[in-house]
């Protein structure tokens, strides 16, 4: 093994997958990323047919995935400043105004190596929060207070490192001062908010970014960054109860916008959304690095090596990978005791 696939296997911090390409397309990014898409009606329809196929043609239409902006550290350290702001999400089937780092989606990616330090000036650009109504700590509430975790991250927790008691009032900023150990794992980690009462608000509503540790910084490998938004259903998978709950007065201002279910249906009209497009039925839906069904091209016999991070706040995932086989490298920093095939 060559030294870098040594250390994948050996102290990898993250679930790795590796794509085989037996297609021209792989069409697994399209399932994963739309649950509410039906594709029973299209199962018959190999990606072998590309690209005759309609399904071929709309795949053309979809735009290729993009990675996050990376910041790499320099001379042992990265010293960056994040922004609590507001920003509306335009790109799925539902456009909403949320909470985000940077008005981006998802916040950008920190590249580090072991032993490194990690500056974070975090800024609440947000307004304030209504008066107080001393709720308890796990109760929804201070929709506009923040703060940041690194998540997974084997790191101290006292003073300015990665404490989740410090908090950050609209107006104000703070400066994490996070070293990162020698020894620590490598793979991909992530950042988001973590003040009690506003965390499933705020990283649910799109607060989140990579933090990827690796001993060469030039070599990050692909990162998937999967988030998921859901606007009604069971509370903590709710955008619109979470906002309530927490007293948010940010207008979630929700409007379909039918992204992509249109195009399906002038392609396939016996294709049904499983959902109808009333103004107050909005359907849940991932994003990957942002984008809405994003498409990754592998040529015939390609092997690709990919991170893979769940950074919705609640929803499990199940992976398909149609016409694809993938192989789990790593998964939470150890090598997989199962290996998956496809
Ligand atoms: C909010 O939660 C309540 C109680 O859990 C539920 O009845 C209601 O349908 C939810 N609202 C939305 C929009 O999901
Ligand atoms: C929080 O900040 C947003 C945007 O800055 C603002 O619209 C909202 O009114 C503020 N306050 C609350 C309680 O959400």
């Amino acid at each position: 093994m060559d030294k870098l696939s040594e250390s994948h296997h050996r102290r990898d911090g993250s679930f790795r997958l590796f794509f085989g390409g037996l297609s021209m397309f792989c069409l697994g990014m399209i399932y994963l990323s739309c649950p509410t898409m039906d594709f029973t009606s299209l199962a018959e329809l190999s990606v072998h047919k590309y690209p005759s196929s309609p399904l071929g043609a709309l795949m053309h239409e979809l735009p290729i995935l993009q990675q996050p902006p990376a910041h790499k550290s320099a001379d042992g350290i990265l010293d960056i400043t994040l922004r609590a702001q507001v920003a509306r999400f335009t790109q799925g089937p539902v456009a909403f105004n949320t909470r985000t780092y940077n008005g981006m989606f998802p916040g950008p990616t920190l590249c580090v190596k072991p032993g490194d330090t990690l500056k974070i000036t975090l800024v609440n650009d947000l307004l304030p929060d209504l008066p107080s109504e001393h709720l308890s700590m796990n109760t929804m509430r201070d929709p506009n207070t923040t703060n940041l975790h690194v998540h997974g991250m084997h790191v101290s927790p006292m003073g300015i490192s990665d404490n989740v008691l410090r908090t950050v009032k609209s107006g104000e900023s703070m400066v994490l001062t996070i070293k990162i150990p020698e020894t620590h794992q490598l793979g991909a980690f992530h950042y988001h908010p973590h003040h009690h009462g506003s965390t499933f608000l705020q990283m649910g509503g799109g607060m989140v970014g990579i933090i990827s540790v690796q001993d060469n910084i030039d070599q990050v490998d692909s990162l998937l960054v999967l988030q998921s938004f859901t606007f009604s259903g069971p509370m903590l998978g709710n955008h619109i109860n979470a906002s309530t709950l927490a007293r948010s007065t940010l207008p979630l201002d929700l409007k379909l916008t039918h992204r992509n279910h249109k195009r399906m249906a002038e392609l396939y009209p016996e294709y049904q959304p499983q959902f109808d497009a009333t103004a107050d039925n909005h359907p849940p839906f991932f994003i990957i690095n942002g984008q809405y069904q994003p498409r990754i091209q592998l040529r015939n016999g390609e092997r690709k090596l990919f991170q893979l991070i769940n950074a919705g706040p609640t929803q499990m995932l199940e992976l398909f990978i149609p016409g694809c086989t993938f192989e789990v490298l790593a998964k939470d920093a150890f090598p997989p005791s199962i290996t998956t095939q496809e």
